[in-house]
């Protein structure tokens, strides 16, 4: 079975106390939270205050992305405002630091998350697999919810799944963007596990189906 992680990247900001209760009654046992700083990518989005603030109101996971430059400097912050899950790019420091950024989630009793741009070659990931408790392939170029799903990325997966098997089973794999009805069977059919869905969970007239569906 999958788990899904709606994005509130696509939820009415105004509202979105009522938008994560929509995710509750839907059925999704967690909730993605993008946050963008303009540098790392081209969009700036939410951050810490938000965080903290969804904390106060949800008992789902929260699942944060954080697509920033040199995440380091923000994980006790992070942690702190209530994420249960951190996930950083590979892309977004040095290795050393990259290094270091795993360990100091993880000693923090936070889920370590670790992610790749559609550019960055899958076997860059192999030093770190041991250090993850999560690792996520991104379907679509970070920055922007519903663009197109890139099948061509789903080989990463069966390479990671293979991988992981042997050194690190316990480790999720998931994937973003362009994650919909049509999408998501080939995402777990190649190895993925936790998947998320901004557009098209918003956009989905019965959303107790589509997290039923997408979790099956
Ligand atoms: C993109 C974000 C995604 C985005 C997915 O940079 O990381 O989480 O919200 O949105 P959809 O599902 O619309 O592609
Ligand atoms: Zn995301």
């Amino acid at each position: 079975m999958a788990i899904i992680s709606p994005s509130i990247l696509s939820a009415d900001f105004v509202n979105l106390e009522r938008d994560i209760k929509v995710c509750e009654s839907a059925g999704a046992p967690w909730v993605h939270v993008d946050v963008m700083d303009g540098h790392f990518v081209p969009n700036i989005t939410i951050g810490i205050p938000v965080v903290a603030a969804l904390r106060k109101v949800t008992d789902l996971v929260l699942d944060v992305h954080l697509m920033i430059d040199r995440p380091i400097r923000y994980v006790e912050q992070f942690c702190s405002s209530g994420a249960d899950c951190l996930t950083v790019h590979l892309e977004s420091d040095t290795p050393e630091n990259i290094h270091q950024t795993l360990k100091n989630i993880r000693s923090n009793g936070v889920k370590a998350g670790l992610s790749i741009k559609p550019g960055t070659p899958v076997e860059a990931l192999e030093p770190y697999l041991v250090d993850c408790d999560l690792i996520l392939i991104m379907t679509v170029e970070p920055g922007f919810g519903g663009q197109r799903f890139m099948g061509d990325m789903m080989p990463k997966l069966v390479w990671l799944k293979e991988k992981l098997a042997a050194i690190n089973p316990e480790c999720l794999l998931q994937v973003d963007g362009g994650v919909d009805l049509c999408t998501a069977p080939i995402c777990k059919k190649s190895g993925a596990n936790v998947l998320v869905s901004g557009s098209a969970f918003f956009k989905a007239q019965d959303k107790t189906a589509f997290v039923a569906e997408i979790q099956k």
